[in-house]
């Protein structure tokens, strides 16, 4: 069997039209085919390419702990530089009181592990989060995810879960003394892209105080650097009592956190001590492919770069066809007519060489979501490109 075919076969499958591209290699904002295909990745993985793919000092980074161990220990009992140095680096990043990192291996586990600290700290259980949001598919997340499509088959799920409107101050009234926390993407994603308002962050974050709720940022999408500052929340003036992260933290390997003051994970290690426990969060190798992701942000001043290609990209997507652009930075959605006119273009686009996609609860506009390396060039001839595929379906 080639390896279609064993894809096919071997492979759980999650949808009957999956994309089928296979990939033999990966550089910078390019795929490359076993066949000589080449095309543009404008979605990074969902996300995660943010410094591109196989970016050279995140390599670098991954050699030096290769020589060095592999996992080790159960998460936090042994001494690991690399989550050490992670956990330093994360919390320069962040308001000072934000100063406790959990280390985990994805986003779902990070919105697990926020859930459990929020219960458990606050002795409250209720949650509140947002109609279409999305912040995992683990029992716990798909619980607080705010499409019932999605939820309907699974339930029984947590019980104490409310949906309230993304960005809509009357909804904020829904939280009360009894809630345990709020959680909220930044930005939401898989809704298509939804940028709330500072004076909607700011009556948030209030209500939260008032209340005595956690707030709960999910920036698994949003954070490092995709929407032209290093967490989301920045452009708010707002700060969280938890911030969530993973996908583009690793610079492509799996890796998560949750990151809230030490009093506050500190409920972890009493009644009953290991409150929390994970085998290979924060393994050595993915906290220096972050710690070099990180760096790397920085040294090429990726995050300064956003707003300019972003503009860039909004200027060149213009079209009879495309009726709206939605985007935060680098998190952009084009919005078409319907479902059946986008997906041709998305098809066809592919056959020229570029990877878009749409969003789990947002079928009618297109994800762009590009490594924040990619050059004003490159931003050309993917948008050409667009174009050109929108003329040809
Ligand atoms: C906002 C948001 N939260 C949580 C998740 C879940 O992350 P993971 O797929 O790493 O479990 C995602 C993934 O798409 C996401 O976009």
């Amino acid at each position: 069997m080639n390896n279609r075919q064993l894809f096919l076969q071997h492979l759980a499958q999650t949808t009957d039209f999956p994309l089928l591209i296979e990939v033999e290699k990966a550089e910078g904002v390019y795929l490359h085919g076993p066949n000589g295909e080449k095309y543009i990745d404008l979605i990074s993985g969902i996300g995660v390419s943010n410094v591109g793919h196989r970016h050279p000092k995140v390599l670098k980074a991954i050699q030096a702990q290769l020589d060095k161990y592999l996992h080790l220990m159960v998460y936090g009992e042994y001494v690991q530089s690399p989550q050490t140095k992670l956990a330093e680096a994360l919390c320069k990043t962040l308001p000072a009181h934000l100063d406790n990192v959990y280390l985990v291996n994805s986003g779902s586990e990070a919105i697990e592990g926020a859930l459990k600290l929020a219960k458990r700290y606050t002795g409250k259980r209720n949650i509140i989060s947002c109609v279409n949001a999305y912040h995992g598919s683990s029992q716990g997340a798909l619980s607080i995810g705010g499409n019932e499509i999605f939820k309907r088959a699974y339930r029984p799920l947590l019980p104490g879960v409310t949906n309230i409107q993304y960005g809509e101050l009357a909804d904020l009234e829904q939280i009360n003394q009894d809630t345990a926390a709020v959680v909220i993407e930044t930005i939401q994603g898989e809704a298509g892209i939804r940028v709330g308002t500072k004076a909607y962050f700011q009556a948030l974050r209030k209500k939260c105080d008032e209340m005595g709720a956690l707030l709960i940022l999910d920036e698994i999408q949003a954070g490092f650097g995709r929407t032209g500052k290093f967490w989301a929340f920045e452009h708010f003036d707002i700060v969280p009592d938890i911030i969530v992260c993973a996908k583009g933290m690793g610079g492509g390997m799996p890796i998560g956190a949750f990151i809230a003051n030490k009093e506050v994970m500190g409920v972890f290690k009493n009644n009953p001590l290991l409150g929390h426990i994970t085998t290979f969060g924060g393994h050595p190798v993915s906290a220096a492919a972050s710690i070099a992701t990180i760096e790397v942000l920085k040294s090429e001043s990726l995050i300064e770069q956003v707003e300019t290609k972003a503009n860039l990209i909004k200027s060149l997507l213009i079209h009879t066809k495309i009726q709206e652009i939605r985007n935060k930075g680098l998190m952009m959605a084009v919005k078409f007519e319907s479902f059946e006119v986008l997906k041709p273009i998305i098809d066809r686009a592919i056959e020229l060489g570029v990877i878009t996609d749409w969003f789990l609860f947002c079928d009618d506009s297109m994800r762009i979501a590009p490594p924040l390396t990619i050059t004003e060039e490159e931003i050309k001839n993917a948008c050409q490109l667009i174009l050109q595929a929108i003329e040809e379906s």
